[in-house]
């Protein structure tokens, strides 16, 4: 198996060659770069294993241009790249590699929708209708048959696990409210002066509001595809850590609903998902997942009202981690291969 990476110097291009690395079923590991092509690996990333160095020594140990991946037909794509510059630099592999993209160009089927949040018409809309929404836990049945798999939002993957089953289950009404903390990777590698030490340091606040942040469309769409009277509102905080997200939702049931029946709805839908822990009498933390691949995801109910609480870790299960288990998926290997269950002390 080869796969290729785009744009490799980024967080989670470098997270992915992290985790191909140690991947069992991954033989050759291609990295390319837009801004630094021919480097060797090593100047950009120092420390650097033996592992990566023999899946890629082949090619010279460095950092691949565009043209040489091609020549190369890697099995497998990963675009970490910003959003309309993904599905553009994808062109030349669409059709002779899976794509597995991490940016939103493939994220929301409704074209007025990605507009709207995008202040862009999709940039490659005749491709939409073949992407499939990689939450893998949700749509692991197509992303197995999938050569477009459009890899979720950080946000989306940590609000929708614990959303979706119980919307499928008729028990949810009325208004949606996320709360969500995320580290500052999740903004990613850049040299902005709002995500410098100093501004973030010590400090905390709430950003795009309401409906105002993109992830809010991307999520809606998710949920009014089960429920179109569900409406969401979404207020994401940065928080002084580097990585981890905690998102707590606060949803209407319709009707009395026991912690047995929320219990088992989540059974039904996870007992075959390993990086899905429910853990009724535990509120999780961010850190029981760092590092891994994993969301947690736990519940709080006052009569009719619902609290839910997950986390990940914004870098694994959040972006790079979910596109390697989807790889795992389309490719028929173990879906657990490559990528940690549990989290960091
Ligand atoms: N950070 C997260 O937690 C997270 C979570 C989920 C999804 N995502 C999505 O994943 C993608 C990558 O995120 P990231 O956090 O890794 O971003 P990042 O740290 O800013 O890295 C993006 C990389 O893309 C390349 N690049 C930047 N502008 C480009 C352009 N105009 N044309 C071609 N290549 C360009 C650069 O790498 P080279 O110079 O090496 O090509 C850059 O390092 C984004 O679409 C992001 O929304 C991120």
């Amino acid at each position: 198996m080869r796969a290729a990476i785009l744009g490799t110097t980024g967080y989670t291009g470098l997270v992915l060659m992290r985790l191909l690395a140690e991947h069992a079923d991954v033989d050759e590991v291609l990295p390319s770069s837009s801004s630094r092509n021919g480097e060797k690996l090593s100047s950009i990333d120092p420390g650097i294993g033996d592992a990566l160095l023999a899946k890629t020594e082949k090619f010279g140990g460095k950092l691949l241009s565009i043209d040489e991946l091609t020549a190369l037909k890697p099995d497998v794509v990963f675009s970490a790249l910003p959003h309309m510059a993904s599905a553009k630099v994808c062109g030349p592999f669409f059709g002779s590699s899976v794509v597995i993209d991490l940016s939103a160009d493939f994220r929301i089927k409704d074209e007025a929708l990605f507009e709207k949040a995008y202040k862009q018409k999709p940039p490659r809309s005749d491709l939409l209708p073949h992407a499939v929404y990689g939450l893998t836990e949700i749509y692991r049945d197509e992303i197995a048959r999938a050569d477009l798999i459009a890899n979720p939002g950080c946000y989306p993957t940590a609000s929708l696990l614990p959303l979706l089953p119980l919307a499928r289950a008729g028990i949810l009404e009325g208004k949606i409210f996320i709360s969500a903390l995320s580290g500052v990777s999740g903004a990613g590698r850049k040299n902005v002066t709002n995500y410098l030490y100093c501004e973030r340091d010590e400090n905390s606040g709430a950003y795009n509001p309401g409906k105002s942040h993109r992830h809010a469309a991307e999520m809606a769409e998710q949920l009014r595809s089960v429920d179109s009277t569900l409406d969401l509102y979404f207020t994401p905080h940065l928080v002084p850590m580097s990585r981890g997200e905690a998102a707590t939702t606060t949803v209407g049931l319709k009707r009395e609903v026991e912690d047995d029946e929320i219990l088992r709805i989540y059974e039904n839908a996870y007992s075959s998902s390993p990086f899905v822990r429910v853990t009724p009498s535990r509120i999780p933390q961010t850190k029981d997942v760092l590092g891994s691949n994993r969301c947690d995801v736990s519940w709080h109910r006052e009569g009719q009202t619902l609290f839910l609480f997950s986390v990940i870790d914004n870098l694994v299960k959040g972006a790079s981690g979910q596109a390697v288990q989807n790889m795992n998926v389309r490719f028929g290997f173990k879906e657990t291969q490559g990528l940690r269950t549990y989290g960091e002390i």
